[in-house]
């Protein structure tokens, strides 16, 4: 059962991620091969992806800027941005002649194969373009920018109303607001206070809404008020009150001294009543925009992912040199260790700077300051150092999670002193699931949902992970033995036999699904603001 819940769970986060975001790419380039006789080149930049793992297509291209060896390019490319996913792009300048939108018979420039996240956690990408057959192309370079299409600005907003209408006629009504935003057909709602009972004197709780939903960022555009009063014997139609009419540059005005008040006008009685004034008035005494960041916004800020691997060397995953153990390295050169350290660091690899990977091994007999050294970066450094020390180590015991947990911490508490979102810590264990110390690793999980980190645990072979669903505080919040809660989910747990006949990409789907959620989640509750601004103009 345990297993159907968390594939559901899955889905359900693979599924908001989805539609994360849009990305606007700005592409320039300097020192463009020049091929025309007599003139200059006439580049055009087309953008072509591979995200699907089959073949390059082309997504875009842009205008043909005229006789120019360093062209701005003016039209921007929009691309879906997934985390969870690398985003293969390619991006080729070709030298127009003529009209033919064949590309094949035009001059070759160069071109650039990056990841859409090398691009979004450097903000601005310069390299080199490149020939064919991978030589430079002159003194060519390639610069993408990259923006996030939002509006992420939200409203806050306190508003109390006085005098309202009464509609009941056993007590006094009980009256809310619903704000509207003028679209192109209709008047589309955009929030809905509270009802407040009994009261036609109310103050409603602060709330907010955000920007884009309100008036779609135009502080001219209309927004309509409807104050209304909830019907409880009711057939769905509430009574109401009165409405008015107002845009954000009214609203900006208010102030708790001087607050924007509003009279509710209902259109019905004042046909009917000679002297009508209004029906209540609605008093707004806050009214402010504030930005609320993004994922995007912190990465693109400077905000660093150091990414740590935990891996298990205890002797219950088997002698790796026979082929029954979960370290057994096939003839192919893959084992689920492997497969999953591959998975989720491709991934991860892009928002790290250094692509230093701290790896560690637990519950192995080894000398006790052993270390393996590899030359290679990134995450293929990390299954080098694998494969060396394989051989080396004598699996055997505890399954202790706790001292490596408490390692990452003390890193991600130091980072915390600095008043910025500068650094968010992923841990990512892969074990067989068989862990000796859940009662410490339960508090050291709570402490650590105080600081910049999450834990990713991937669960290799087919033993029972009820431990480890129990750590993933997704059904309930999990407690230190002390009693005390984790201030936040920071624990995903997935078992990686599920994904064994799935495509490659669906284990990093489902488990760096949450993340972007969780660095958010973590910054935006201590109000960390990214290190630089993620769009300067
Ligand atoms: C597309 O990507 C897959 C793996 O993601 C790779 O095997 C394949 O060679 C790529 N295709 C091209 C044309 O580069
Ligand atoms: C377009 O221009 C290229 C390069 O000058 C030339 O080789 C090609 O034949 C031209 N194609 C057509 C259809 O004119
Ligand atoms: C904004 O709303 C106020 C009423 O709240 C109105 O007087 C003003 O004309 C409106 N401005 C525009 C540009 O419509
Ligand atoms: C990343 O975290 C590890 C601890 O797991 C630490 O050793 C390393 O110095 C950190 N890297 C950076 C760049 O802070």
């Amino acid at each position: 059962i345990s297993y159907v819940l968390s594939i559901t769970h899955c889905l359900v986060f693979t599924m908001a991620a989805q539609c994360m975001t849009k990305v606007e790419l700005t592409v320039s380039c300097e020192n463009l091969l020049d091929m025309d006789i007599g003139s200059k080149s006439d580049p055009l930049c087309v953008l072509l992806m591979n995200s699907s793992g089959s073949q390059w297509f082309e997504v875009a291209r842009t205008e043909r800027v005229q006789n120019c060896l360093s062209p701005k390019f003016a039209k921007k490319f929009v691309v879906d941005y997934y985390f969870e996913l690398v985003q293969k792009l390619m991006f080729r300048i070709y030298d127009i002649d003529n009209k033919t939108v064949d590309l094949s018979d035009d001059d070759f420039l160069g071109e650039l194969e990056c990841t859409l996240g090398q691009i979004v956690s450097s903000q601005k990408l310069t390299r080199p373009l490149v020939l064919k057959n991978k030589k430079p192309a002159g003194k060519g370079t390639i610069t993408i920018s990259a923006e996030e299409i939002k509006d992420n600005r939200v409203v806050n907003f306190e508003v109390e109303a006085r005098k309202l209408d009464n509609k009941d006629f056993f007590g006094k009504s009980d009256p809310y607001l619903e704000f509207y935003k003028q679209t192109e057909t209709a008047w589309q709602l955009a929030h809905r206070t509270e009802v407040v009972k009994n009261n036609l004197n109310p103050t409603w709780r602060p709330f907010q809404i955000p920007l884009q939903s309100l008036c779609g960022g135009d502080m001219d555009k209309p927004i309509k008020v409807s104050g209304l009063c909830y019907d409880y014997d009711n057939d769905g139609s509430h009574d109401l009150i009165g409405i008015f009419e107002t845009n954000m540059t009214r609203l900006l005005q208010a102030s708790r001294a001087s607050p924007a008040e509003f009279e509710c006008v209902n259109s019905k009685k004042k046909q009917k009543k000679k002297n009508y004034k209004n029906s209540g008035v609605v008093s707004v005494k806050v009214c402010q925009v504030v930005r609320r960041y993004t994922f995007l916004d912190y990465i693109m800020g400077g905000c660093q992912i150091n990414f740590t691997v935990g891996v298990d060397f205890t002797g219950s995953n088997g002698d790796p040199r026979s082929p029954d153990s979960l370290h057994y390295i096939s003839p192919q050169g893959i084992n689920e260790y492997l497969a999953a350290i591959w998975a989720v660091g491709m991934v991860i690899q892009d928002y790290d700077s250094d692509k230093m990977f701290p790896a560690f091994g637990f519950g192995a007999q080894i000398p006790p300051t052993w270390q393996v050294k590899t030359q290679r970066r990134g995450i293929e450094g990390i299954v080098e150092a694998y494969r060396i020390c394989l051989p080396q180590v004598k699996l055997y015991g505890p399954t202790n999670f706790s001292p490596i947990i408490n390692h990452v911490a003390r890193f991600a508490a130091q980072a915390t002193q600095q008043k910025t979102a500068s650094q968010y810590f992923v841990l990512l264990i892969i074990t067989d699931g068989v862990i000796t110390d859940l009662d410490q690793t339960r508090s050291a999980i709570v402490s650590a949902s105080k600081l910049p980190m999450s834990i990713i645990i991937v669960g290799v072979g087919g033993a029972d992970f009820s431990a480890m669903e129990f750590l993933d505080g997704d059904d309930g919040r999990l407690r230190a033995p002390s009693g005390e809660p984790a201030t936040r989910d920071i624990v995903q747990f997935v078992p990686f036999r599920k994904f064994q006949n799935a495509p490659r990409e669906a284990l990093a789907q489902c488990v760096l699904a949450e993340l972007p959620q969780q660095v958010v989640s973590y910054f935006s509750l201590l109000k960390l603001q990214p290190p630089r601004d993620p769009n300067p103009s």
